[in-house]
């Protein structure tokens, strides 16, 4: 199969005022100066691909790189430590007397920063996570102090076991995935994630992208790019697709369907690109999604397969890089698109493109690991 596209047939311009609010540019500005008092902070490289922008037939390829954000592997470290201090800021009596207990549900990336944020505050993690986790993954969140389980359900299962178990316990729950409307650490991690905008357009020096690709798991970091984008450039902002794992593509299937409705994903979830692989969007991101963004991809393993041989192999000229499979999958969706695989290629890009992308994690497995993959 190849990868398959949606446009957006209401995609709107101009954002409803609780995200004009919430993605204000003045709360990113407010954001980016909290993380940048953090002290692993850096502002991570923003690569110009212009060789491979050349190949592919447009006028630029940036690829934002997240995969040694905070020393972490993936870019999720901003949101958890947003949110970490925006809630203890709101609960000072929980930061107090005996030592926080956090929990989540996460396929790896989110549940890693979240031990390495409670590690650096001297607190506890417990993590649950789906069967499909890699081992790679539960080890470096141990490493970290955390208490990780594996359960047998998917990743929504970990996510309603996760806010159970906090309920039970007394722990404080930090999700990046929204269950209800309106739900408070869930925008407060999306607000995080804007740094990683807010340093792209300072590293694009005014050069404003026509396109941007963003991996899709429940949608909160892909919510969090296309608020951020709209409410700073409104009719100017640049097209925003939405790049799903077609085993757990629910906003391709939500935008399918086109009832204003959300339509879940069950069932294994079962794709190499383990970060996307959430069947249930965010209460929170969706209606961001399906009102802002230009259109959905959902795509095969084999497309993330051929990001990660793209960016290990570069053209002469361009920087090698090292991409997990989620972090990936834009790159090879790109790569086929401008092979001509895509009857949607003439509409969506042309010579005068110019492509944003984000390298959202590192390599997910060891060497000795990638021996077993096919
Ligand atoms: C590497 C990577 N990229 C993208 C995403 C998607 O983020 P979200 O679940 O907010 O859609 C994730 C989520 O875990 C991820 O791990």
């Amino acid at each position: 199969m190849s990868d398959e596209y949606l446009k957006n047939p209401r995609v709107k311009i101009e954002p409803d005022t609780f995200v004009k609010s919430a993605f204000a540019p003045e709360l990113m500005e407010t954001v980016r100066r909290f993380h940048a008092s953090i002290p692993e902070y850096r502002v991570t490289p923003l690569h110009s691909l212009e060789n491979l922008a050349a190949r592919l037939e447009i006028a630029s390829l940036w690829v934002k790189d997240e995969t040694n954000r905070f020393g972490l592997n993936a870019f999720k470290g901003l949101g958890v430590a947003y949110a970490m201090n925006r809630f203890l800021e709101n609960h000072p009596a929980k930061s107090s007397g005996s030592v926080p207990i956090w929990v989540t549900a996460t396929d790896g990336n989110h549940g890693h920063a979240l031990a390495w944020a409670a590690l650096c505050l001297g607190h506890h993690a417990v993590i649950f996570g789906p069967k499909t986790m890699p081992e790679k993954r539960i080890q470096r969140m141990q490493s970290l102090g955390a208490r990780v389980s594996v359960l047998p359900g998917n990743y929504d299962e970990a996510v309603l076991h996760a806010r159970r178990a906090a309920r039970q316990n007394g722990w404080n729950l930090l999700q990046d995935t929204a269950v209800h409307d309106r739900e408070q650490i869930p925008l407060w991690i999306m607000q995080g994630y804007t740094t990683l905008l807010t340093e792209t357009l300072e590293q694009l020096r005014g050069k404003l992208p026509t396109h941007v690709f963003v991996q899709c798991g429940v949608g909160s970091l892909a919510a969090s790019m296309t608020a951020g984008l709209a409410c700073r450039f409104a009719g100017q902002k640049p097209r925003v697709f939405i790049v799903e794992a077609r085993a757990a593509a629910c906003c391709f299937k939500s935008m399918k369907k086109n009832d204003g409705k959300i339509h879940a994903v069950r069932g294994a979830l079962d794709t190499v690109m383990s970060g996307l692989a959430c069947g249930q969007p965010s209460r929170l991101a969706w209606p961001i999604l399906e009102d802002l963004a230009h259109g959905f991809f959902r795509c095969d393993d084999s497309t993330a397969l051929l990001g990660q041989r793209g960016y290990r192999n570069p053209l002469k000229g361009n920087p090698t890089l090292q991409a997990g499979e989620s972090g990936a999958v834009t790159l090879g969706l790109l790569m086929n698109l401008s092979a001509g695989k895509s009857p949607d290629r003439n509409s969506l890009l042309n010579r005068s493109s110019r492509v944003l992308l984000l390298l959202t994690e590192g390599p997910t497995r060891d060497l000795c690991d990638r021996k077993k993959t096919p």
